[in-house]
């Protein structure tokens, strides 16, 4: 069998959308039920502007509180150098920078234009270099903004090559809308590929419009084995008005199993795991 690996963003991309502040000991227990379920990689902290996003404010109490398994990567985002420190204060084992492929979701997600959100993005790269910290990277909204209408492949393919150049280690291909049909993320996957191989890429693919999982099939065609994905199907951008929650962990889990791959991954931990997270969505963990 062949090895597809899920990246649990869950306690990250999912929760950070979550209205109800949820209090540190429900984030820590989910982190911790996830860290025995095969992750290699959990994306659990978010060292953004509290003032944007509330939820992950407390970030650094998460990394702290947690009971860290070894061969698990604990992460972080980071938009800026600010954010990179307190990540590595915390122990952030890896930290993400996130981009976007359209100017409209640039301005409301970062405040500023994709130009200066990689210029802000250089000493994130250089300080992580300096600390061996790896350094993931996200662009946003490869088929669709949520502002601008369509995007153009190229626009995503150029900057996945910016990112590449920094020192993104991989970088995660994002439908933040969750729109995409197969067939443009195939037109966008043709382009970014000249730029990046797949081995270096991963597809997160938010499921509002029901076809992650195609998306996954069109993206498992040009040869890309990492898929980011959130137990219970939470979350989804404060700043993408519309969009809904990633691809559900057990959902692509599941039907990968059913396709012969191999995810290494406990059914049952990942199944206790977005249990509560549906229970944390409403409100009585
Ligand atoms: P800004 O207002 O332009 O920047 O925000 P600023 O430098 O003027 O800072 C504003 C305030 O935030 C200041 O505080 C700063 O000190 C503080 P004040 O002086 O007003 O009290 N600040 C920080 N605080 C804590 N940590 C930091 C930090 N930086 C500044 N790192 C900024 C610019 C980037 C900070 C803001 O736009 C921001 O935080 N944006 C993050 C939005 C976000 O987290 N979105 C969700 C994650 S992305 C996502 O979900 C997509 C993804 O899943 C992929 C996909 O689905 O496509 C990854
Ligand atoms: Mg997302």
């Amino acid at each position: 069998m062949t090895y597809v690996e899920i990246f649990e963003v869950g306690p990250r991309d999912g929760l950070q959308n979550e209205k109800r502040l949820i209090p540190i000991s429900e984030k820590v227990a989910l982190v911790d039920c996830l860290s025995g379920a095969g992750f290699r990689r959990i994306e659990v902290a978010s060292f953004v502007s509290p003032k944007w996003v509330p939820q992950m404010a407390d970030s650094a109490d998460v990394l702290a509180q947690i009971t860290r398994v070894q061969g698990v990567s604990y992460a972080a985002l980071a938009p800026n150098l600010r954010g990179f420190d307190a990540a590595v204060n915390a122990r952030a084992d890896e930290v993400a920078v996130f981009a976007s492929a359209s100017e409209g979701f640039s301005r409301a997600n970062l405040n500023c234009s994709i130009v200066e959100s990689l210029a802000r993005f250089g000493p994130v790269m250089d300080a992580a270099r300096a600390a061996g910290i790896p350094v993931r990277g996200y662009v946003s909204c490869v088929t669709d903004c949520p502002f601008d209408g369509p995007v153009a492949p190229g626009d995503v393919a150029h900057v996945v090559a910016a990112l590449r150049d920094m020192g993104c280690y991989e970088i995660s291909l994002g439908d933040t809308l969750g729109g995409a049909t197969p067939d443009r993320i195939a037109a966008m996957l043709r382009a970014v590929v000249q730029e990046l191989p797949a081995d270096r890429l991963a597809g997160h693919y938010h499921d509002t419009g029901g076809r992650a999982l195609e998306n996954i099939e069109a993206s498992l065609e040009f040869g890309l084995r990492v898929f980011d994905a959130a137990v219970g199907g939470l979350g989804g951008c404060p700043y993408a008005p519309g969009a809904s929650g990633n691809v559900a962990t057990e959902t692509v889990h599941d039907w990968l199993v059913a396709r012969g791959w191999d995810t290494g991954l406990d059914r049952d931990v990942v199944a206790n795991a977005a249990r509560m997270a549906r229970a944390m969505q409403k409100g009585h963990a």
